[in-house]
């Protein structure tokens, strides 16, 4: 028997009987797909029932108040996907005539719907030659083969995309999909599987050479770290202080307000103290938020800055350790990073009133 072939048997006694898997309707099956996108079958079961009462077919989830599909999505996070969920139908409605799709090439246009829900989607509803690839899929194959290319790279992703279409069934690629899935999610379980009452003992790889615990492989995303970013904008009415960033931090050379960065996040008061006793600025200055506090994510960290107009600095001139002054006309011609355009953008007429 092929490894398809003893999947689907085993899937016909242990497969998990679900509300979703009754029916071809591919609405239906999109609901349910996106739903269960980031959370577990417990958890998205109730809201899967909410939403196919509320909203039965694709023209009244088109048609639908956006606050009513918030209101019914709250506690699932992620509200791009509910929003997305709308644009969805109403291109349903526009573009498919108000039908469905079934075809993964058109099901694939639909904002929200990635190569995963794509697959899944047509070949649930219509059972098209499309093999899903998720967490589970990742799971069993490269403990079948015994693979142990990290799943999260491209080239990884691309080999288990392409087994994962090798070993789909020819005949019934639908029901082989949530084979699949559900053996990764009962049987090939990411801890402890009992491997010993698996029907894949004699062939598996991982199990005859005591890989279980080590496949499949994922490289370690770097964890993001939370930098504090403190911005002055210290300016008169004929210039202000910039800074070009130097080579070896975010926004290597790109132009700034004079900034202080803490270890940890500060209010204004913590602030004031912290640049006193570091004599930043001398005596008699204030400091006014503008703004409240903007984050900025990167890859790997998360800004988060604050700006602040500094009051009371007499001659800015003499400020150059601070910065360098530069007519306001000329601020145009410096090369500026998102936070400090954006900034400037927003609240330019507002610091022209301050000085
Ligand atoms: N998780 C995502 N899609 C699923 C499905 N169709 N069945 C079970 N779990 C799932």
């Amino acid at each position: 028997m092929s490894f398809a072939e003893k999947l689907i048997n085993w899937y016909q006694v242990n497969g998990r009987v679900l509300p979703w898997r009754d029916t071809s309707d591919p609405y239906v099956i999109w609901l349910s797909e996106i739903i269960l996108q980031q959370t577990r079958v417990e958890q998205g079961m109730p809201y899967f029932y909410r939403f196919l009462e509320e909203f039965p077919i694709v023209t009244k989830f088109a048609a639908a108040d956006q606050e009513l599909i918030l209101r019914l999505w709250q506690g699932l996070g992620y509200y791009s996907r509910a929003r997305n969920m709308q644009k969805a139908a109403k291109m349903v409605i526009e573009e498919f005539g108000g039908v469905f799709p079934r075809k993964y090439e058109q099901v694939i246009r639909l904002p929200g719907v990635g190569e995963y829900t794509a697959a899944a989607i047509s070949s649930f509803s219509s059972n098209e030659f499309r093999a899903v690839v998720d967490g589970n899929v990742y799971r069993v194959l490269s403990r079948y083969f015994g693979i142990s290319e990290p799943i999260n790279t491209s080239s990884g992703k691309k080999l288990f995309a392409h087994l994962a279409h090798e070993m789909l069934d020819q005949h019934h690629p639908g029901t082989y999909n949530q084979a699949i899935m559900d053996f990764g999610a009962i049987q090939c379980k990411p801890k402890n599987p009992d491997c010993g009452q698996c029907i894949f003992r004699l062939e598996c790889a991982a199990y005859n050479h005591g890989q279980i615990n080590v496949l499949p492989v994922k490289l370690k995303g770097r964890a993001s770290r939370n930098r504090y970013f403190h911005y002055f904008i210290i300016a008169d009415q004929k210039g202000l202080l910039m800074v070009q960033r130097g080579n070896k931090d975010v926004w290597a050379s790109l132009y700034e307000f004079p900034m202080y960065e803490s270890e940890k996040n500060l209010n204004i008061d913590e602030l004031r103290d912290t640049l006193s006793t570091l004599r930043y600025f001398g005596e008699n200055v204030n400091l006014i938020s503008i703004g409240g506090q903007v984050k900025h994510i990167l890859s790997h960290q998360n800004i988060y800055a604050h700006f602040y107009f500094v009051d009371g600095i007499a001659s800015i001139a003499d400020k150059k350790s601070v910065g360098n002054y530069y007519l306001w006309e000329k601020l145009d011609k410096l090369a500026k990073h998102k936070l400090i355009f954006s900034f400037l953008e927003k609240n330019k007429q507002l610091i022209s009133t301050k000085l």
